[in-house]
């Protein structure tokens, strides 16, 4: 008897939070709002959350905070292994079909890297394997997008991305790169290893405590995108790397793991600017309209 009072207690104060939300408030807000509140409360009565591991949780969030500044982002991190990027990438690209499957954005994303012509090298002098990748961006038609974008970033033979770096010089292994006439982009850079996300952070010691590796499997980051269309975030993974069944962040997606081929022959590493042996990775980038561009173009269909 006595807990069923304290049950009804219990959802009371729930209830008594979601009434306190304005009539005014607006819509979509109030929606997610009484859903967080749902859910917090229930997440504290389905594990009897203890006033000291409330306290340690205050902490925590105090602590991913704190280590966040302009190079540095804990909370994405912290939402990539806890697998809530994935979620949110999830359910905002359902059925999209015949486009090129989405991945996490991750935290090592900066604007306003430098352009760079097709063919040129990314890698700006960086050691390790020499690699080349090359494809098209094309449109759920199966159209060239000539002057597609691509965004381009990635981590240096020993897995760390220029802001984990002091004295970089600024931004390295970083390029964008525009799509030719045929839709068709090409670029040197070196080889992406599998590296570990960052450990020294209040995400590191959580990860710790769940007995999980911090390591990602070996990937290119991508940003595609073209007027009209609505832009791809993605990687490309390394096939054979070993941690493609075990990625931290849960990003990996089968379409996405691509053969990044030896290749020993010096004649043809030449021809690209490149020494053997090197490697080299074909993939072609399909892009759909967007909402807007997709449903006057499903109109002009009918009429
Ligand atoms: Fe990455």
């Amino acid at each position: 008897m006595e807990a069923q009072v304290q049950n009804e207690l219990e959802t009371r104060l729930t209830e008594a939070v979601i009434a306190r939300l304005s009539d005014d408030a607006d819509p979509r807000f109030r929606r997610i709002m009484q859903s967080l509140v749902r859910h917090v409360h229930g997440f504290v009565r389905d594990v009897e959350l203890t006033e000291e591991e409330w306290f340690e949780a205050i902490k925590f969030l105090t602590a991913t905070g704190q280590k966040c500044d302009d190079k540095r982002q804990e909370f994405i991190l912290l939402s990539d292994v806890l697998g809530v990027s994935m979620l949110v990438d999830a359910v905002n690209h359902r059925g999209s079909g015949a486009t090129t499957e989405t991945t996490v954005l991750g935290p090592f994303f900066v604007h306003g890297a430098k352009e760079i012509e097709n063919g040129d090298d990314m890698s700006a002098g960086w050691e390790g394997e020499p690699t080349y990748v090359s494809g098209r961006v094309l449109s759920t038609e199966g159209k060239p997008l000539s002057g597609a974008l691509l965004d381009l970033w990635q981590s240096n033979s020993e897995g760390s991305y220029d802001v984990q770096l002091a004295d970089t010089g600024g931004k390295q292994l970083r390029a964008k790169l525009r799509t030719d006439a045929e839709g068709r982009f090409r670029f040197r850079t070196i080889l992406p290893t599998s590296y570990p996300v960052p450990t020294d952070g209040p995400v590191g010691l959580v990860l710790n405590r769940m007995g999980r590796h911090p390591m990602r499997p070996a990937h290119l980051h991508f940003m595609v995108s073209a007027p009209g269309y609505d832009t791809v975030v993605t990687h490309l993974f390394v096939k054979g790397d070993p941690y493609l069944d075990s990625d931290v962040v849960f990003g990996v997606k089968d379409s996405l793991i691509v053969d990044f081929k030896r290749n020993d022959s010096q004649a043809e590493a030449q021809k690209l600017g490149l020494k053997a042996p090197f490697y080299s990775a074909s993939y072609d980038f399909v892009l759909r309209r967007a909402d807007k561009a997709r449903q006057a173009h499903a109109a002009s269909d009918v009429l």
